[in-house]
């Protein structure tokens, strides 16, 4: 019997990955430092799976901690979540942001490159696209053009990774860029939990929804779109989860690097996501135009094509369950998880 390492998987995504590759039959060792999230998010693992889980809460940046993961676990393919994932953030603390998510790349493949495990599945995302136009972003769409260091981090750990295969074909490297995750678990037990404000859109709807926020700022309603408001891929967190899945499959199976986009290949507006929540909760959505934010796109999509083709996966959930599954989560935990 082999593990999986999960770096980063007491996170959003991470968590929700854990549950799908341990119904999948996977075993799951997590190494979070909890920087971002809670141990809590773990437990809930453990209760929704009826698994167990081997949790170390370390520093991945930081070499000796992973050697004793690799020492004890028989790995065979580490799904590399972790790191910092605030685009705002990032333009604050660059140096963070470089340090936290190269290195982690960097220390991870050195102590996986010495313990013989050259099988990665790493999280990059349609930042990597940049301000290109021309959408839907296929996985063969121009790359660079970064607007903010988090961004330029994913671009260049792909660029690492690939290196590392170059240097040796035996590896292989899945690099998955994801659109935009939203929604939680069905159980409603483990779900996003941002530290403050919300960033992104659907956390701040839904404390909004719950009372916590007063109302939701809509950034730009003057974009080139069919109602004015930015477009996007939001794709179900747990639909994401079981792409993680089937990459990892690929990536036991294949040698070299892989890139796929995953989204759901559908675009829907700011307006258009608020309409969907208020039908899926029965609730009001208190909401006030401001000014566009800096750095935002009109229209993000992908084409999933590649992903279906080659991994045998589709998103499946709609809108409506995505707005459904993120209200349960943020209903039963209303200051999440504790
Ligand atoms: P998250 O912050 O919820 O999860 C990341 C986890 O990594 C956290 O639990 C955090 O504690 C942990 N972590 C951070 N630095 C660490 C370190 N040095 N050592 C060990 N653990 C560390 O974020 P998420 O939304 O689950 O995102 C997961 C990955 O997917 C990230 O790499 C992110 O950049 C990427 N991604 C996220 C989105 C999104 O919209 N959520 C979109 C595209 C890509
Ligand atoms: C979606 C739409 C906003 C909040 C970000 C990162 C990206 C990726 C996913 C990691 C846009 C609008 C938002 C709000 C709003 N993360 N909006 N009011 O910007 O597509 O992507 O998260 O890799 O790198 O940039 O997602 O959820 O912030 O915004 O009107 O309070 O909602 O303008 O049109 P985004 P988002």
């Amino acid at each position: 019997m082999f593990d999986i390492l999960v770096t980063g998987g007491a996170g959003y995504i991470g968590s929700h990955t854990c549950v799908a590759l341990l119904e999948a039959g996977f075993s799951v060792v997590i190494a979070d430092d909890l920087s971002n999230s809670k141990f809590e998010a773990v437990s809930r693992i453990r209760s929704i799976t009826g698994n167990k889980v081997t949790f170390y809460p370390y520093d991945i940046t930081d070499e000796i901690e992973l050697e004793r993961i690799f020492t004890r676990h028989a790995i065979r393919c580490v799904v590399h979540f972790a790191g910092k994932k605030a685009v705002g953030e990032s333009v604050e603390m660059p140096l963070e942001y470089y340090r936290t998510n190269l290195l982690s790349t960097i220390s991870l493949s050195r102590v996986m490159k010495r313990h013989g495990v050259k099988n990665i599945v790493f999280s990059s995302s349609a930042t990597v696209y940049g301000n290109s136009k021309k959408v839907p972003y296929s996985e063969k769409s121009p790359t660079g053009n970064c607007t903010n260091p988090y961004a330029w981090t994913k671009w260049m750990n792909e660029q690492i990774l690939s290196d590392v295969v170059r240097s040796d074909p035996d590896w292989s490297v899945v690099i998955l860029r994801y659109f935009n995750p939203v929604g939680a678990h069905t159980s409603g037990k483990i779900g996003e939990d941002p530290l403050g404000l919300p960033n992104n859109l659907f956390p701040y709807l839904t404390q909004v929804a719950v009372g916590k926020l007063e109302q939701l700022p809509i950034y730009g309603s003057d974009y080139p779109t069919k109602d004015g408001t930015g477009i996007r891929d939001y794709i179900h967190v747990m639909d994401l989860a079981e792409g993680h899945v089937s990459a990892v499959r690929k990536c036991l199976r294949d040698f070299g690097v892989q890139i796929y986009n995953l989204g759901s290949g559908k675009g829907h507006s700011v307006f258009e996501v608020i309409h969907a929540f208020e039908e899926a909760t029965a609730r009001k959505i208190p909401y006030v135009i401001c000014p566009r934010r800096e750095g935002d796109v009109s229209a993000s999509y992908a084409s999933t094509k590649k992903a279906a083709e080659e991994l045998h996966w589709k998103s499946r959930r709609t809108l409506a369950d995505m707005c459904t599954d993120a209200w349960r989560w943020q209903e039963s935990n209303p200051q999440g998880y504790c």
